[in-house]
């Protein structure tokens, strides 16, 4: 039975939510408190990157919970000094600071760039960021994103933010002016429906950046932390950026992000940034147990492997039912509906207890964890298909 004691009208509405409470977790699955089990390709929106709860994560935080919540950013503390590490080994930066969100760690981003933009290019500030992209929900990150429902909201909005076209280097070109300090974008559109930048274009944003002595800033708050296959999405096209944020899985269901930077671009001074919870121990821990799993290359291959078996039964479907593409990579695909059928298929699959996204109303987003199991998407492809033949015999009576 639903506890009857759930008073809804406390938390703000700021989103249609069905009146279900979720009360706990493990893997792939999620329960309510009637005791109804949904099989969740959700995962927190791609933030549980080992399934929900997973013993790493748990064990990590009690025990760190036990020996250090927080000391105060003002002092060193061991396990975000051992994260900071691990990342900047495992990548081509060589600082880190971390964030509570993604969004913060974006305002961290836009902010070295300005400072980078002072320092060295005559105080550019100008930030070349892409139509359809999502960086955020704080003023700037809102500013900076190419999402059109942003577009009247909350105005006036942050100067210094020129969209340009996703893979369309002309775009990016034509906008280049003295102003200028930097590119930044998502390396695979999430919020806009799953549309990936060819490696070829990240390769070309590379140069073009390089040429004009411009930051390159990757937001990998989805992509990265083996999402796509490879710990981080730019691997896949062999380039090195100067800027790179993190967040979603890097704490495996805790809210830790980070701002990583180069040598040369890493240059804020005392005073330009903090924040009391930034590099808490706590979440460190949990990204720390994380990276352990995720960094590990057999697990990377596991994500690859997953991805492509994901994919191709995803395209099977799509054909079964005369669907359209399937676009993405690794465990973040989407499949394209045709139709603006997406926010109805998500409802009945809530029904039927299985978990979807629908980040456009044309397109499903798979966002699993990244350990899911080949039966657990054998068993959310038959929900969907089930779904997908009664909303097509639906279509067909009506
Ligand atoms: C690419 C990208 N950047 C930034 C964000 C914002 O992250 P957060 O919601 O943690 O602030 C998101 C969240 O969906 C995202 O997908």
């Amino acid at each position: 039975m639903p506890d009857a004691t759930h008073s809804f009208d406390a938390l703000m509405d700021i989103t249609a939510r069905p009146k279900t409470v979720f009360v706990r977790g493990e893997g792939a699955w999620l329960w309510d408190d009637t005791g109804k089990r949904y099989l969740d390709f959700i995962q927190g929106w791609a933030v549980n990157s080992l399934g929900h709860s997973p013993p790493a994560v748990a064990d990590a935080l009690a025990a760190q919970a036990k020996r250090l919540l927080t000391p105060s950013p003002a002092y060193f503390n061991d396990a975000s000094l051992k994260l900071a590490n691990a990342l900047v080994n495992q990548s081509c930066f060589d600082q880190v600071f971390f964030a509570n969100s993604g969004a913060e760690a974006n305002e961290g981003a836009i902010k070295l760039a300005r400072k980078y933009g002072a320092l060295h290019k005559n105080g550019a500030f100008e930030i070349i960021t892409f139509e359809g992209g999502f960086h955020g929900r704080t003023l700037a990150t809102m500013s900076a994103s190419g999402k059109k429902a942003f577009e009247p909201l909350f105005e006036p909005k942050v100067p210094g933010f020129r969209k340009a076209q996703l893979n369309d280097l002309a775009s990016v070109e034509a906008l280049i002016t003295q102003s200028t300090v930097a590119v930044m974008l998502e390396p695979i559109q999430g919020e806009a429906g799953v549309w990936p930048a060819t490696d070829q274009f990240l390769q070309q944003l590379r140069e073009l950046t390089k040429a004009h002595g411009l930051l390159l800033i990757v937001d990998e708050i989805q992509t990265g932390m083996g999402r796509t296959g490879k710990l981080f999405h730019y691997a896949h096209a062999g380039i090195e950026p100067d800027i790179m944020t993190l967040g979603k899985g890097i704490g495996g269901g805790v809210p830790l992000a980070a701002l990583l930077a180069t040598e040369k671009a890493a240059c804020f001074e005392h005073g330009d940034q903090g924040g009391t919870f930034n590099g808490n121990p706590l979440m460190c821990a949990a990204g720390l147990a994380v990276l352990d799993e995720v960094g590990k290359p057999s697990f990377l291959k596991s994500i690859a492997e997953s991805g492509l078996f994901l994919e191709s039964e995803l395209q099977k479907l799509s054909a079964r039912h005369g669907l359209g593409e399937v676009r993405g990579r690794g465990l973040l695909l989407a499949l394209d509906l045709k139709l603006p059928i997406g926010p109805a298929l998500v409802a009945q699959a809530f029904e039927s207890g299985l978990l979807l996204n629908a980040p456009q109303a044309d397109a499903l987003r798979f966002m699993p964890a990244l350990n899911v199991s080949r039966e657990e998407i054998s068993l959310m492809i038959d929900g969907l298909d089930a779904i997908l033949t009664k909303a097509g015999a639906a279509r067909r009576v009506a």
